[in-house]
């Protein structure tokens, strides 16, 4: 069948799908709350209903701050991320900040939270936050999370409130999340996920895409792309369905696929996961070389990390 949506259907390269996910979210950036109606793509299309389904409530979590909630999130990450006083957090995908503001409750005045997002409206609205609220020890740094511009071994936590599903590499920021996390600091991430495959129209359409939908991929190769990366005890902390209306499927399917995905084994979830970095990679790497080096002198030298 085909539709108003299906007639973009062209296979878009890397940097087509993130050019189009930040004109989509610098024309959210840029426009009134209320016109956003607290959607996950925008104000134009039927698929803001998608995502008031998907939002989680912040409103009595310590730390809100309405101006930075602009209604985009799927989940409570930062609920969930164990985030004591003096800890370093970064948010990736930071938006107008609101996750970071709850960091920083939760982290107090002795640490400090990075947000990172690449859409320049995100990072002027985030940053004016900021000064409004007169935090000194929270940062927003313009920047694509699949390379982050953060060191290595940077954060006791990181967190994202349903920001990986826009990213087309998922393995890259992943990795990136491995790299700056130091020895035994942990994640905590809510994204979408799919069990089971969406119809094509509604995977290839690019308002999807920029509204989390199109992006997701399957929650097992979501979490198996987070041990291959190294990380351990992954957990999924939170799980929730969500369900597209009818009005925003029959712009997609005709009668005949809408009744095949309705009844079909494709379900679309908010979830929030949890995983750690191994504490004590450094040690053993010491102890590796140590142990090398002891097999071919045969003896443990001052100094060598081994005794
Ligand atoms: C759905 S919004 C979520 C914003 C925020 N986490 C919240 O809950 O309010 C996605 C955000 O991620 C940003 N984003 C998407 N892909 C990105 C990437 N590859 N690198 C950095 N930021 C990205 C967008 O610019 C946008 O601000």
């Amino acid at each position: 069948m085909e539709t108003a949506a299906n007639t973009q259907h062209t296979m878009k390269t890397t940097e087509e799908l993130k050019q189009i996910v930040k004109d989509k979210y610098a024309e959210i950036a840029l426009q009134d709350k209320d016109q956003n109606a607290s959607s996950c793509c925008g104000a134009t299309t039927s698929s803001n209903k998608v995502y008031n389904i998907m939002m989680d409530d912040y409103t009595n979590v310590d730390g809100y701050n309405d101006d930075a909630d602009l209604g985009l999130g799927c989940g409570l990450p930062t609920a969930f991320a164990n985030i004591k006083k003096g800890d370093t957090v970064i948010d990736l995908g930071s938006g107008a900040g609101n996750d970071c503001f709850v960091a920083r409750h939760e982290c107090g005045v002795e640490g400090k939270v990075i947000g990172i997002d690449f859409t320049p409206a995100m990072i002027n609205k985030a940053r004016e936050n900021a000064e409004k609220l007169g935090l000194n020890n929270v940062e927003f740094r313009a920047g694509d999370i699949d390379d982050m511009p953060v060191a290595d071994n940077t954060a006791d936590v990181v967190v994202s409130n349903c920001v990986l599903n826009l990213v087309p590499n998922k393995e890259k920021v992943i990795n990136e999340i491995y790299r700056v996390l130091k020895p035994g600091g942990h994640f905590s991430i809510s994204d979408v996920v799919l069990v089971g495959e969406l119809p094509e129209a509604l995977r290839q359409d690019a308002e999807m895409y920029a509204g989390c939908v199109a992006g997701a991929i399957q929650k097992e190769a979501y979490l198996q792309h987070i041990a291959d990366a190294g990380f351990e005890s992954i957990t999924v902390q939170k799980e929730k369905v969500i369900s597209i209306p009818d009005d925003i499927l029959t712009n997609y399917l005709d009668a005949e696929a809408m009744a095949s995905f309705q009844n079909g084994e494709t379900g679309i979830f908010s979830v929030t996961v949890f995983a750690s970095k191994p504490g004590n990679t450094i040690l053993k790497q010491k102890i590796r070389m140590a142990d090398l080096s002891t097999a071919d002198s045969g003896s443990c030298n001052p100094n060598s990390g081994c005794c």
